[in-house]
């Protein structure tokens, strides 16, 4: 399991995360009535921006339960089954506080054909996420999210591509085999505007694979095979349903 510090940019998610699940556990005196934390959170963005890797890195900084769901290996016809599983994983999480419960791809949850399975979701975040439970939901496509599901998640998170200086440390910490200058490395981290996280670890892993001496050209031309991501939906779903922080 990864631990902040693996985490690579991210800082004011890192922040929002222990706003709502560090401190409300250290001093859960500061945290009673009108102020306590939110406990439903939706962190969006594309593919590959890391969603799995920071939650992961937040349930072990928090040292907490982690109940990871997700809704692309959901059976597709979820039936009564799919409500007492998701009962069951809520009751757990429950019984063992302080946990978090993570719903991966809700969008592919069949929340809106089969709505006693909504309706199970809705009354288990209701009757469970209490104090020391957070559910915490990711989606890469926040359109296909219900709107009952959605209004169920109160802090609604983008997850942003990597910006220059993020770029540059991801670079940094998986490039091995080289002796770039900094200038060289910085050259690479401006022309990988666009790419996701994954798409920049899993390319500078390979090339130093690779290659025993690596040059910028060695490192661009990986690049090239990776499609760059479009993050305007996201932006206008942020604008539309988003909060900021
Ligand atoms: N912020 C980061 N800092 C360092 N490494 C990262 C970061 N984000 C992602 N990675 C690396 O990229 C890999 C893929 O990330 P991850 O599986 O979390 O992506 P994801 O957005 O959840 O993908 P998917 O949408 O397919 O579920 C991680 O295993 C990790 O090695
Ligand atoms: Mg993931």
């Amino acid at each position: 399991m990864p631990q902040f510090k693996d985490v690579i940019g991210y800082e004011k998610e890192k922040d929002l995360m222990r706003e709502i699940i560090i401190l409300p556990q250290k001093f859960p005196h500061l945290f009673t009535g009108g102020r306590s934390p939110f406990r439903t959170v939706l962190l969006f963005g594309p593919s590959g921006c890391g969603t799995s890797f920071f939650i992961k890195s937040v349930a072990r900084e928090a040292n907490v339960t982690l109940f990871y769901l997700d809704g692309e290996k959901a059976p597709i016809n979820w039936d009564r089954r799919g409500e007492k599983l998701m009962d069951a994983v809520f009751r757990v999480a429950a019984y063992l506080t302080p946990s978090i419960i993570y719903l991966n791809n809700i969008d592919n949850y069949a929340f809106t054909r089969y709505s006693m399975l909504k309706t199970e979701f809705i009354l288990s975040v209701h009757n469970h996420v209490k104090r020391g439970i957070t559910l915490i939901a990711g989606s890469n496509n926040p359109d296909g999210i219900d709107m009952a599901v959605r209004r169920r998640l109160e802090k609604r998170v983008w997850m942003k591509l990597p910006d220059l200086s993020t770029r540059k440390k991801l670079i940094e910490r998986y490039l091995y085999n080289n002796e770039l200058s900094e200038n060289d490395i910085m050259t690479v981290a401006e022309r990988v505007d666009g790419f996701t996280h994954r798409d920049i670890v899993e390319t500078i892993v390979k090339v130093s694979k690779k290659y025993t001496n690596i040059t910028v050209e060695h490192i661009l031309d990986e690049f090239s095979i990776c499609k760059r991501t479009d993050e305007k939906v996201f932006a206008e779903w942020c604008r539309m349903y988003g909060n900021e922080y």
